[in-house]
């Protein structure tokens, strides 16, 4: 290996991180996606190239590992507290009134911060490198869920102590994994459309995600991390104040809440209390409320705990929120995929800050198990701050002439029959790319930020284009023209033309963006990364059949049938030539292309028993991954695997200083596609 592998790979995961940084807790990148990708993949194909070299804090392991049977259990080195709550002013007063006579002081400075609404964790870092993280548990005792925290991306796997006089050799930092709103939205139109369990609110989606045996599931949920405060720290005396303290983690890269203040006595509490109160349902993440802590660490030990909450803090919870009104209706809406969902349009309440008129009823069976009926009166609920859901019907008030509604049986938009998969919820209209509805939604998500992303190209626009005629697939975007374009209603010779150069810019893309812009069935944006990564070029993907596409971590046979139903479809491969017509491209990675499979051109060899499976089919298992199985040990070999009783062979290779995997060793390369980390 040339000396330069090491460096280049140093490099690569510094850049990697820094833009990681830049992106997902600054909000200011200062690359492209396709450029972040570019390292991104390098990176992985150097890893793969050089496992010897694999890390645990490489940014490659942000996309999740071998899953686990279980989760281990980890004892909290100092215990995760639990917050005594209030839910008045009186209780905020009185919680003012005992710190300070405690205290012997005539006014207190708080800490203050948001009560993020997320599931609390603990972050061990030694030498400044992210090692493990677990869940809460019962305070004592978590679950270690390390690997799935890996996956987090503004969750440093390394600090950055550059900013501080020595580096921290040891410190548990605790927080919060929360989901932003955006993100939740994402995921559960992303369920609806597979017919998968809805998460009730960010928090269930949160802490659905982040106790996933399997990573790479944690890995494709976008999830966020906050940090709140320090646990136990060795080695190093961090500031005497709450506030330096976060000031000092923000410092070596650990994202902290940027609406914390410091205020002074019960007035500003309250004060805080109502400010966040009004900002509450802009920010991007979910909080249930404000917590105050006194400012000084040893004001804060003075004070200590009763039972398991700490005397100097106080969780102050905002009310909960929902609000009765009357369904006036119900309609279908019709989705990318065909999916038709029933909406409730209800009489405008203010709930949650704003103005509720339609609540998602999700899918028939939903309909019917809370049985909601035209003219009910409903209780309304911003479920999780988001969406706006029936949260229950008043029986009591059901007017006598309350209709119950049933899933039509042709699709409201086209007319074309819907039908339903008998172990699905969801009703689809088979109208397919002709049906408006469905053709709207699919230059929707086209034009997407993740996916072809032109700016400016919005519903409104995409009706009109539908409407007039002017786009029946992606590719007609890239024919459009000025004369067309500023026809249209609301739409000036000014944004016409900003909105052609936004097409004009979206040609230059990734693979993985167009494939999921594609919008298939079942390929959510993880997954058609993965595909990109796995195939490199569309030629390569578009050719596999269901056996080869199952090859692909992460994709079982469902969506290998999305796929490749969706690649028989004359219509789609039709447009896909268009878009390349069009100009629409990316930049091709010629090198990864010949090295497709997992193991491509590595040489094995077997030896002694294994106790799993025969020697024919390790063998088998080994060639589907592109390996080659030798019968005899040379220099040429890349890897022995040694079962039991393994003999000369064995041997042989630990002369040639040969790579030599034991069976568990073994199954873990079948499973993941991955050298595990140790091969002796
Ligand atoms: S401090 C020593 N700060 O609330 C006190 N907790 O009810 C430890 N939480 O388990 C917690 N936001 O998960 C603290 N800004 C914040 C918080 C916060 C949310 C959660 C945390 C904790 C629970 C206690």
């Amino acid at each position: 290996m040339s000396e330069l592998v090491p460096q280049r790979i140093a490099h690569l995961r510094g850049e990697i991180e820094r833009h990681n940084y830049q992106y997902h807790t600054l909000d200011a990148p200062l690359i492209t996606d396709a450029e972040f990708d570019a390292m991104f993949r390098e990176l992985q194909t150097l890893e793969t190239q050089y496992p010897s070299l694999a890390t645990p804090d490489s940014p490659s392991q942000r996309i999740g590992a071998a899953p686990l049977l279980s989760f281990a259990k980890v004892v909290h080195r100092s215990p995760m507290l639990s917050l005594s709550n209030a839910f008045n002013e009186e209780e905020v007063r009185a919680f003012d009134t005992r710190t300070r006579e405690a205290l012997g002081v005539a006014e207190v400075d708080y800490s203050v911060e948001p009560k993020f609404d997320g599931l609390a964790v603990t972050l061990t870092y030694r030498d400044g490198i992210f090692v493990q993280g677990a869940t809460r548990g019962d305070g004592e005792v978590g679950e270690d869920v390390t690997q799935n925290l890996r996956t987090i991306r503004n969750l440093p796997l390394r600090l950055d102590s550059g900013r501080l006089a020595k580096p921290i050799p040891f410190i548990e930092i605790r927080g919060e994994v929360l989901m932003f709103k955006v993100d939740f939205i994402a995921l559960n139109l992303e369920q609806a459309d597979k017919g998968d369990k809805l998460f009730a609110n960010p928090r269930n989606a949160a802490a659905g995600s982040l106790r996933q045996l399997n990573s790479r599931i944690t890995s494709s949920r976008h999830l966020s991390f906050l940090a709140y405060g320090a646990g136990a720290v060795e080695g190093f005396i961090l500031p005497d104040t709450h506030a330096e303290q976060l000031e000092c983690l923000q410092k070596i890269s650990v994202p902290v809440p940027q609406e914390r203040r410091v205020v002074h006595g019960v007035d500003g509490l309250l004060a805080y209390y109502r400010e966040i109160g009004e900002l509450r349902h802009k920010l991007p993440y979910e909080i249930d409320g404000v917590v105050y802590k006194v400012n000084n660490i040893s004001q804060q030990s003075k004070l200590g705990y009763v039972s398991r909450a700490p005397r100097f803090a106080l969780a102050h919870k905002f009310p909960a929120e929902e609000a009765l009104t009357t369904v006036l209706d119900i309609e279908v809406q019709v989705g990318r995929t065909g999916a038709l969902t029933p909406v409730a349009r209800l009489a405008p309440v203010f709930v949650g800050g704003v103005t509720v008129t339609n609540a998602t009823l999700h899918n028939e069976e939903e309909l019917r198990r809370k049985d909601i009926r035209i003219g009910d009166t409903v209780s309304v609920r911003r479920a999780g701050d988001v969406i706006p859901e029936v949260a229950r019907v008043l029986l009591e008030r059901r007017p006598v002439d309350a209709r119950e509604f049933n899933m039509p049986r042709t699709c409201p938009v086209c007319g074309a029959h819907v039908s339903k998969q008998p172990d699905e919820a969801i009703w689809r209209c088979s109208g397919g790319l002709f049906c408006p509805a469905q053709r709207k939604q699919a230059l929707l998500h086209f034009a997407n930020r993740r996916a072809l992303d032109i700016e400016g190209l919005g519903d409104k626009l995409v009706d009109q284009l539908v409407e007039q005629q002017l786009v029946h697939t992606p590719a007609d975007l890239y024919k459009l023209n000025l004369r067309a374009l500023a026809q249209l209603e609301r739409m000036g010779e000014k944004s016409a033309q900003n909105l052609l150069d936004a097409i004009e810019h979206s040609k230059q893309t990734t693979l993985a963006r167009f494939i999921y812009a594609l919008g298939i069935r079942n390929v959510g944006e993880a997954t058609a990364k993965e595909l990109a990564r796995h195939f490199a070029t569309l030629d390569n993907f578009m050719a596999a059949d269901e056996t080869r596409l199952q090859l692909v971590p992460d994709i079982g046979p469902i969506v290998a049938q999305s796929i490749s139903t969706f690649f028989a479809e004359p219509h789609n491969i039709e447009v896909i030539t268009q878009l390349h017509a069009a100009g629409v491209q990316w930049p091709e990675q010629a090198e990864k292309a010949v090295q497709l499979l997992p193991l491509n051109a590595k040489v094995f060899v077997l030896t002694g028993t294994l106790a799993s499976m025969s020697r024919d089919e390790a063998k088998s298992r080994l060639e589907t991954l592109g390996a080659r199985v030798t019968g005899s040990v040379s220099q040429k070999t890349d890897y022995v695997v040694a079962g039991a009783e393994a003999g000369t062979k064995l041997g042989k290779a630990q002369q040639l200083n040969i790579a030599v995997l034991d069976e568990q060793q073994f199954l873990q390369l079948l499973n993941t596609n991955e050298m595990p980390s140790a091969v002796g």
